[in-house]
C-alpha cells in the first residue's frame, strides 16, 4: 500500500493518535473531504523524526497547489511532447499538468494554458512564471478552442490535453458551491460569466427535467425520488446553499456503508455538469480538435465519467475508422494502485489519448 502524506500538523495528530513512533507504518483513517467519502488505509504513512516522510512533489501538491495532477507520468508518455513543440493545456487548472508539459518542451516550446476560471488561471499563470517556454493564458472555454487559437495566430498544436472536471480546490472552496461537506451558496459555476446557476436549475427546473438530468448525467437510480423531494421543499422556500440541498438528497437514499460515498455525490456531480454544460463543450472539443492538430499531433482526454469516457471512446473510434488517426489507448488507462491510494480523487480517471495520421492532412 502507498504511504499517504499529510501536512505537518496533521502528521503529528496522526502520529499522536496511532499511537506510532518514528519509522513505523501506522494505519489511518481520514475524510476525502473531496469525495466525501471516509477512506481506510493501511499501512500507509512512514514516519520520521519530523512527522510523516514528505513523498515526492506529486504527493505534495494537494496541499501546496490545490490539486494533484492525475495520471501525469501516463499522460506524458502517451502524449509524447517534444522540445519546441506547441501544446495546449485545455484545462490549465492548478498547472500540474502544464508544468510537466512545460518541462518537456523547454525554452523553444510554446505552451496555450486555457481555463474557464479566473481563480485557476492567475494561479497557474504565477506557478509557471519562468517555466521554459512562451506562456500564453487565456480564460476560456475550450469548446471555443479555434477562436483562440485564431486569437494567437496559431493554425494548430502538437498536443492537445484535457483533463476534465474541477480541481480540488474548486471542490472544497464553499466559493464554487460545489462541495456537501462544506456549506455555502448554491453556485457550482465554474465559469463566473455563465449565468445560470446551481440554485436556479434547482429551484426553476420542472420535476421531470430535474429527475431525468439527475439520472443521464450520474445514473441516479433513485433520481425520481429526489427530484419529488427537492419540488417538495423549494414549494416552502428557494433551495440556497449546498448544506440544503445535500440534505434533501440524503434523506431520500439509504445511508452510506463505512467505505461508500456519500449519498449525494452524484447528485451534486449531475447538477455540476449541467450548470457547466460539461458533456456539451467535451462533444464540441471533440468536434473541433483534430481539425487543429498538426498530422502527428496528439490528443490526451482524462475523464471522470462513464457519459464522458463513452463520447471520448465513440469519437476517437470514429476518427481512426475515418483513417484520421491512430488510438494508442486500446483501452482507457487507468491510474496505478499506487496513485488511487495516494490520491483517492483519482479512482475515477481514464485517459485516452489519439495521434492524427501523418499523411497530408484532410479537411475535418
Ligand atoms: C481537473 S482540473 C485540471 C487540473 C490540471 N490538469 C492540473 O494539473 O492542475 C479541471 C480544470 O478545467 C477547468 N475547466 C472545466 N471545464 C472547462 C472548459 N470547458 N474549458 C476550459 N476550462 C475548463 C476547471 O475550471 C478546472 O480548473
Amino acid at each position: 500500500m502507498a504511504p499517504l502524506v499529510f501536512k505537518d500538523e496533521h502528521a503529528r495528530a496522526m502520529e499522536g493518535m496511532a499511537g506510532t513512533r518514528t519509522g513505523q507504518s501506522c494505519p489511518c483513517l481520514f475524510f476525502d473531504f473531496s469525495v466525501g467519502q471516509w477512506s481506510f488505509h493501511a499501512p500507509t504513512c512512514e514516519l520520521s523524526d519530523s512527522g510523516l516522510r514528505r513523498e515526492p512533489l506529486l504527493q505534495m501538491d494537494t496541499a501546496q497547489h490545490g490539486h494533484e495532477p492525475v495520471l501525469l507520468n501516463e499522460a506524458m508518455e502517451l502524449l509524447s511532447p517534444q522540445s519546441g513543440d506547441i501544446v495546449l493545456d485545455c484545462t490549465t487548472g492548478r498547472a500540474g499538468h502544464a508544468l510537466a508539459l512545460a518541462g518537456k518542451i523547454g525554452a523553444n516550446g510554446t505552451l496555450l494554458c486555457l481555463d474557464v476560471d479566473p481563480v485557476n488561471l492567475t494561479f497557474a499563470k504565477q506557478r509557471l512564471d519562468n517555466a521554459g517556454p512562451t506562456c500564453r493564458f487565456f480564460q476560456a472555454n475550450f469548446a471555443q478552442l479555434p477562436d483562440v487559437l485564431d486569437a494567437a495566430e496559431i493554425p494548430a498544436v502538437d498536443v492537445i490535453l484535457a483533463d476534465l472536471g474541477v480541481s480540488t480546490n474548486q471542490m472544497l472552496s464553499e466559493q464554487y458551491g460545489l462541495s456537501f461537506t462544506h456549506d455555502g451558496p448554491l453556485d457550482m459555476r465554474l465559469d463566473p460569466q455563465l449565468d445560470r446557476t446551481a440554485a436556479d436549475l434547482v429551484n426553476d427546473l420542472p420535476e421531470k427535467d430535474l429527475a431525468d438530468l439527475i439520472f443521464q448525467n450520474a445514473e441516479e437510480r433513485y433520481s425520481r425520488r429526489i427530484a419529488r423531494n427537492i419540488v417538495q421543499a423549494r414549494k416552502l422556500k428557494r433551495i440556497a446553499t449546498t448544506a440544503e440541498l445535500a440534505r434533501l438528497v440524503r434523506a431520500c437514499l439509504p445511508p452510506a456503508r463505512f467505505g461508500q460515498i456519500d449519498p449525494a455525490t452524484r447528485t451534486f456531480q449531475a447538477i455540476r455538469m449541467e450548470v457547466n454544460h460539461e458533456l456539451d463543450n467535451l462533444a464540441e472539443l471533440l468536434k473541433v480538435a483534430p481539425g487543429r492538430l498538426k498530422p502527428g499531433g496528439r490528443i490526451g482526454i482524462i475523464s471522470f465519467h462513464s457519459g464522458e469516457d463513452r463520447l471520448v471512446k465513440q469519437e476517437f473510434r470514429q476518427w481512426a475508422a475515418d483513417g484520421k488517426c491512430d488510438v494508442l489507448t486500446s483501452k482507457p488507462v487507468v491510474p496505478t494502485e499506487f496513485e488511487m491510494t495516494s490520491n483517492p480523487r483519482s479512482r475515477s480517471a481514464k485517459l485516452r489519448v489519439a495521434r492524427l495520421r501523418m499523411e497530408e492532412k484532410q479537411a475535418w
